[in-house]
């Protein structure tokens, strides 16, 4: 375990040395590696066609880290290094190898990671400083980089469907419209788990084209609706879904959207608002470093709980019921619109 003493647990955390060691901790496996048997730098650098004395520094640091542990020049692998362990289910190995080609999107993040003094001063993204536009026009002129983030998301989000069909009362809704539904990774699966159930996704005009071919299997229940959610939201449905958009949104923006989902749903009407919960206890750092991502990156923001319910009162609708998710950090608010 990482314990050091005050000093040189600032100096670990400050290098820049760092964040890129464990990346190449990950990158070569070396926690696999060790686990392995090859557990001396010679063994790991014959596995790796690395330099065996350049190996055995980085090992050295990351043991001062808590990845490994170290006696007469043979390592093995403490609990914190087998996070980055490839077959961990955190998935972690993957994000850090700094030679996965799905990777081009996180190496976008890094100018403006580093800008973060920028941000912290005035509260507004870097991303147009670093790169010239903003982060979806970025994506927009960049179809290799749009790839890398939606193949991203699309990670993220399948791992959420199996719970994500199952944690609502579906059976009490007739109609759901997913407002910013993206290509209906949420809403094909939920339909076709709940024969009973119908759906509309709103989405952008350029979105909806992309999402006809996910939904053709549960085309027959579901309708697709071009718009912007900052305009009024011409989809009928007794609930309402918004999944994974608002924190992509500052708070006045945030808002404005959550207004149209009230106007939309009318008095009595559900909006169901599924979003990581920056407060929710379970993985803090990958709360806070998703919130810091979106200040950055969007000059948006995670929220708490009590954030969306202090949104949504402001809006004219009331936070029903709160249900978590297992998979990390995620939650489905329920929200009625008053009357
Ligand atoms: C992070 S994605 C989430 C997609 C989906 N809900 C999911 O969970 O996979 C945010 C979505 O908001 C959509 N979006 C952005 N601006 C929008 C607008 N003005 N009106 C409707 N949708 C919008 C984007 O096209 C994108 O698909």
């Amino acid at each position: 375990m990482f314990r050091q003493d005050p000093l040189n647990t600032i100096l670990a955390l400050a290098s820049e040395f760092t964040p890129t060691a464990v990346r190449v901790a990950a990158t070569l496996r070396l926690p696999d590696l060790v686990e392995a048997g090859h557990n001396t730098p010679k063994a790991m650098a014959e596995q790796t066609g690395a330099d065996e004395q350049a190996l055995g520094r980085v090992m050295r640091y990351l043991t001062l880290l808590g990845l490994f542990t170290e006696e007469s020049g043979t390592y093995a692998v403490t609990e914190v290094g087998q996070v980055i362990g490839s077959d961990h289910p955190s998935t972690l190995q993957r994000w850090l190898d700094l030679e996965d080609p799905a990777r081009e999107i996180e190496a976008r993040f890094e100018p403006a990671i580093a800008e973060l003094l920028t941000a912290v001063r005035t509260g507004e993204p870097v991303y147009e400083k670093v790169y010239g536009a903003n982060f979806w026009d970025d994506l927009k002129a960049h179809p290799k980089l749009d790839k890398s983030f939606n193949d991203g998301l699309t990670r993220t989000v399948n791992r959420m469907v199996p719970e994500f069909v199952k944690i609502y009362d579906w059976a009490s809704v007739k109609h759901v419209v997913d407002v910013g539904g993206g290509k209906g990774a949420l809403l094909a699966p939920l339909l076709n788990t709940h024969p009973e159930l119908r759906g509309t996704l709103f989405e952008l005009e350029h979105v909806v084209e992309q999402a006809r071919e996910t939904l053709a299997p549960v085309a027959d229940r579901c309708e697709l609706v071009g718009g912007s959610f900052f305009e009024p939201i011409a989809a009928q449905g007794d609930v309402y879904l918004i999944a994974n958009t608002l924190h992509n949104w500052s708070d006045a923006d945030a808002e404005k959207i959550m207004a149209r989902l009230v106007e939309a749903a009318g008095p009595g009407g559900r909006v169901l608002i599924v979003e990581r919960m920056v407060d929710s206890g379970k993985d803090p750092v990958m709360a806070s470093y998703a919130d810091l991502l979106m200040l950055v990156l969007l000059g948006a923001r995670e929220r708490s709980v009590e954030d969306y319910r202090g949104l949504g009162a402001k809006v004219g609708m009331e936070l029903t019921d709160t249900l978590r998710f297992e998979t990390p950090g995620m939650w489905l608010l329920e929200f009625t619109v008053q009357s």
